[in-house]
Parts: C-alpha cells; sequence; structure tokens
C-alpha cells in the first residue's frame, strides 16, 4: 500500500500551477459541498474518472501518429479511468445526486473534458502533475469521510455488493472498508501521475544532455577542421 499522507513539493512552474490549480478546484468542492461526503464523492468521481481517458486516448493516436511504443502508459491509464468509473458506480448506491448536482455534473464534464484535453496537449507532465495532486487532495477528502464514519458523525451502512465484487471484499463489509480501499486506489493513482511526470522531466533531460554531447562533438570535429 502506497505511504498515504505524502505530499510532493513544487519544484518549477509547471508544478505550482498543477498544485494552484488544484487548490482552486477544492476551495470549489469545499465550499459547495461542505461535509456532504457522499454527493461529493458522486459528483468529483465522474470528473476523476476523465483524466485517464483523455490521457490514454492521446497517448494512443500519438502512438499511432508516430509509429511509437507507448511504453505501457495506455493500460495504465485507461485502467485509472476504469478505476474511477467503479468508485462512481459504488457512490451512487450511497448517495443520489439531486437535480443541481445533476447539472453540475454535466457541465464539469464537458469543461473538464475540453480543458484537460488542452492542458494535455500542451503540458503532458503539468496535466499527469495537476492528477497527482488532484489525487493527493482525493486522499485527504476520503481520510476525512472515513474519520466522520468511525466517529459515528456519519452513518455506516452495509457495503454495496457492486463494491463486494469489485474489491473482493468480505460479506459483511461497511462502507468505512469501502472508503478505506478507494483512498488506496486514489493513493495509487497519485504515485503512478506524479511518476509520469517525474519520468516526463527525466526523459527530457536525458535529451538535453545527448543534444549537448551531439553538440560538443561537432564543435570538437569543426575546431580540427580549423586546426588542419
Ligand atoms: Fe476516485
Ligand atoms: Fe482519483
Amino acid at each position: 500500500m502506497s505511504d498515504l499522507n505524502t505530499h510532493l513539493g513544487p519544484k518549477n512552474f509547471s508544478d505550482k500551477f498543477a498544485l494552484n490549480f488544484t487548490k482552486f478546484l477544492r476551495f470549489l468542492a469545499d465550499t459547495f459541498f461542505k461535509k456532504r461526503y457522499g454527493h461529493r464523492a458522486v459528483v468529483l468521481e465522474t470528473v476523476a474518472a476523465v483524466p485517464g481517458m483523455v490521457a490514454g486516448m492521446l497517448i494512443h493516436f500519438k502512438s499511432l501518429r508516430k509509429m511509437e511504443d507507448d511504453r505501457g502508459w495506455i493500460k495504465l491509464l485507461l485502467d485509472e479511468a476504469e478505476n474511477e468509473r467503479m468508485h462512481l458506480m459504488t457512490f451512487i448506491h450511497i448517495a443520489k445526486p439531486n437535480w443541481i448536482e445533476r447539472f453540475i455534473i454535466l457541465i464539469a464534464q464537458a469543461i473538464f473534458i475540453v480543458t484537460y484535453s488542452l492542458i494535455y496537449i500542451i503540458s503532458q507532465r503539468t496535466a499527469h502533475r495537476i492528477v497527482g495532486y488532484f489525487e493527493e487532495e482525493a486522499v485527504r477528502s476520503y481520510t476525512e469521510y472515513l474519520h466522520e464514519l468511525e466517529t459515528g458523525k456519519i452513518k455506516d451502512q452495509p457495503a454495496p455488493d457492486i463494491a463486494i465484487n469489485y474489491w473482493n471484499l468480505p460479506l459483511n463489509s461497511t462502507l468505512k472498508d469501502v472508503v478505506r480501499v478507494i483512498r488506496d486506489d486514489e493513493a495509487g493513482h497519485r504515485d503512478v501521475n506524479h511518476n509520469f511526470a517525474n519520468l516526463i522531466d527525466s526523459r527530457t533531460s536525458i535529451k538535453k544532455t545527448s543534444n549537448m554531447t551531439e553538440e560538443k562533438v561537432e564543435i570538437k570535429n569543426s575546431n580540427e577542421e580549423l586546426k588542419k
């Protein structure tokens, strides 16, 4: 299991943009949902399942265009989207969204698909960093939800069958157990996406180093030519 409370400190403009974008959306979610954790989960999981699908699709097309291997990224991203959709399928049994929330879901999906696609096309690294930070917040929110369930402020209830089957939980599991496994999933997505952003960094620095080496070789060769 991933460490639950890790936070990746921002190191450059891309990280800071990703963190501030996340904090802004967190503020909106906190203001709107307050402590209605079930409703919050339903609405936010409809958004959480978007990035994996968008990123998977864009990498798929890039792989076709450039005839390049995807290094296993597409499968990981589509699995993430599927997993997030299963979070939604679970929480829909816990909280039924009202008409305002259904309207927000429609608008949010339209805006988020376009925004995330644009961010991904402009800076793939920033896009993965954003999801890394989203998932840090998701872990925090589910920890708060779990605390409310453990202290009895929110009444616990039997786990929905869909969750028992999907996560292979014991038959007598409750919502608390479901929130724990979902929180573990979120921590997993956080690590995968932060690692993707880090991998893009290391690819860029390898490219820079090899370009510099090529330049040095060229300069050396032209110096030798001049000496002749
Ligand atoms: Fe989720
Ligand atoms: Fe998530």
